[in-house]
């Protein structure tokens, strides 16, 4: 039943075990009360209780106490530090595996999901282990005490007393199956609500401005509806189970009473032995109830604890054994073909881009030029051909190496929510607060900076949401400005801007490339007129490459788009005029 939970601790349930052995001695010593009883009752009804015996009995139980105390007390310690333990190193290996895996994993699973998977379930895990595990134990083991203990002073009410358990546990196995069949539905429910929810919220600009609310709400109501249904069916599957295991107990209960009363009235066991059999047994039969609760959860905790496993178990890019430095910083295709998923996106593209030059990649939307990008950092695999930088494939480098050779300014700016200083750190982890400042100033976001209300220390909204969109590009810059690495990939998303905004944007970008191999997505005719080689894709096929006074002369797809941005472009200052 623990194998989930096994593997999520490598194998190791050390932290379980010591907690395990701490409750059952704790509950040994719960049994101690009981064993007074026992002798107190018994020489109440023969009137034999001396003033030196209840001293001695009460000595005993309350070194009993104190031992009850202090094993209870470490096992709860052991049980919650494991709990917390066992979650923190499994978020850090999810976080690590995650890092470790191909982009195409987060394109084919839902982040909403994913969430559920990292927080949730990795939460339920611990929740039964610090709160249930223990419980569970404790209850056996305290029933097992008692039913020994009872058997001892009377075998034929021991044994009718027992009798139900093996009636009984059936239905427990019952439960069990049930949340073995029914757990995966409301896992799948729960993570559908969170990734509906999340959808809901950071897309409710968009929902807004669309009219959607009611759409978008109805599927989210949906979702919650299908968790609610799903939940109802497990629980009825388990309350059904769990009530007829309970409900035999109760009437192994009765059972006991009436052949007490049988064997009394008949002169075969004493009165007083009876009562005391019908005050302890409650020690046996409440703990045995307990289980029927206890049980199911740690049905439920495998299922949960399995979906963790699953992400943990995902095939990360394959790194080599041996790490490669980099000597230089020229960028080549040979051959590379490429599909996310089975349209081909790149084919046979091969280029090479010199150390401390300007590529620029033109296409149409859709071309691939994107793709690229993500290829040259290993975000995916190539299917074909091979990406080689400094002379040696990505794939003989360690993920961690090869991209601390390169910085990324994407299309879309993601911000963390956080401070403007720590998201502009995030470029380089030891950055002292004036290296900040500094690649803020070479990319020309200090002084908008400056204006807020807490100035570097202004909080950002989560993706970046209260600032603009040149603002957020222009921080995205200094992130790469402070990293400082050799290979610069840009996305440019100037096309956007307005015209202060983009000539930051601009004097950022220029700053930014100083003496590096430079990959740049161009919008704009300046950024493409002074690249030193000019690449055009179209549908994933190097068509024409070569420096814009070459490419110009040909009647292709490039000299088509430069004299139709030029009428654009004329068109626009014939109107502002
Ligand atoms: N993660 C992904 N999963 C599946 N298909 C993808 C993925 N990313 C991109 N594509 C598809 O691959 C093709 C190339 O995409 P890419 O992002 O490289 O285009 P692009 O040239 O950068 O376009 P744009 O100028 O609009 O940014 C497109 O058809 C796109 O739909
Ligand atoms: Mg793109």
């Amino acid at each position: 039943m623990f194998d989930a939970t096994k593997k999520l601790s490598g194998g190791d349930l050390k932290f379980l075990n010591r907690a395990r052995n701490l409750t059952i001695l704790e509950m040994c010593f719960e049994g101690a009360p009981l064993v007074v009883l026992f002798f107190v009752l018994k020489d109440l009804f023969n009137d034999s209780l001396s003033i030196e015996k209840i001293l001695l009995l009460t000595l005993f139980l309350v070194v009993a106490f104190i031992f009850r105390w202090i094993s209870a007390l470490y096992a709860y310690i052991d049980n919650s530090t494991s709990g917390v333990e066992l979650t923190c190193s499994t978020r850090v290996k999810l976080g690590e595996r995650l890092r470790k895996l191909p982009m195409g994993f987060f394109a084919r699973q839902d982040i909403g999901e994913l969430n559920h998977t990292v927080l949730f379930d990795v939460e339920k895990v611990e929740y039964v282990i610090t709160h249930i595990y223990s419980k569970l134990i404790g209850c056996i083991v305290l029933s097992t005490i008692t039913a020994i203990f009872l058997l001892f002073i009377d075998w034929r009410l021991g044994l009718a007393m027992v009798v139900a358990v093996p009636i009984a546990l059936p239905m427990l196995l019952w439960a069990e199956k049930t949340v073995a069949a029914r757990t995966d539905r409301v896992l799948d429910a729960q993570e559908n609500t969170t990734s509906q929810v999340l959808e809901y919220l950071m897309g409710m600009k968009v929902i807004k401005s669309f009219n959607q609310i009611g759409e978008k709400f109805r599927r989210l109501d949906g979702s919650m509806r299908k968790l609610k249904d799903a939940s109802i069916k497990l629980e009825f599957g388990v309350g059904r189970g769990v009530v007829s295991y309970s409900a035999i107990l109760e009437v192994g209960f009765v059972f006991l009473i009436l052949l007490g009363t049988y064997l009394t009235f008949d002169g075969a066991l004493k009165t007083e032995i009876f009562l005391i059999f019908l005050v302890i047994s409650l020690h046996f039969y409440a703990p045995l109830r307990a289980i029927g609760t206890f049980f199911p959860e740690l049905r439920y905790m495998e299922k949960a604890g399995g979906r963790v496993n699953k992400v943990l178990e995902e095939t990360p890019l394959p790194e080599p054994e041996e790490d490669t430095e980099l000597e230089k910083y020229d960028i080549e295709f040979h051959n590379v073909s490429f599909s996310y998923k089975k349209t081909h996106v790149l084919k046979n593209v091969s280029f090479k881009a010199p150390e401390q030059s300007i590529t620029a990649l033109v296409g149409a939307s859709g071309s691939g030029k994107t793709t690229i990008t993500n290829l040259i950092a290993r975000f995916w695999d190539v299917d074909s051909g091979e990406v080689i930088i400094g002379g040696k494939n990505v794939k003989d480098m360690k993920t961690d190496t090869l991209l601390s050779y390169i910085s990324m300014v994407f299309q879309d700016v993601y911000l963390f929510n956080d401070t403007i200083f720590n998201n502009i750190k995030i470029g380089k982890k030891d950055a002292t607060r004036e290296e900040v400042i500094n690649a803020a100033k070479t990319a020309r976001c200090h002084e908008f900076i400056e204006k807020l209300p807490d100035g570097y220390d202004t909080m950002v909204g989560e993706g970046g949401a209260t600032l603009s969109g040149g603002e957020k590009q222009r921080i995205s810059i200094a992130r790469a400005i402070l990293k400082d690495t050799p290979i610069v990939l840009l996305d440019e998303a100037t096309a956007f801007l307005d015209p202060e905004n983009e000539k930051h944007v601009q004097e950022a970008i220029d700053e930014l490339v100083k003496s590096k191999t430079l990959i740049i997505i161009a919008h704009r005719l300046s950024t493409i007129v002074g690249a030193d080689q000019i690449l055009v894709l179209e549908n994933g096929e190097l068509t024409e490459q070569g420096k814009h006074e070459e490419l110009i002369k040909n009647d292709r797809f490039y000299s088509r788009l430069w004299k139709e941005r030029q009428r654009a472009r004329g068109w626009k200052i014939t109107k502002v005029q």
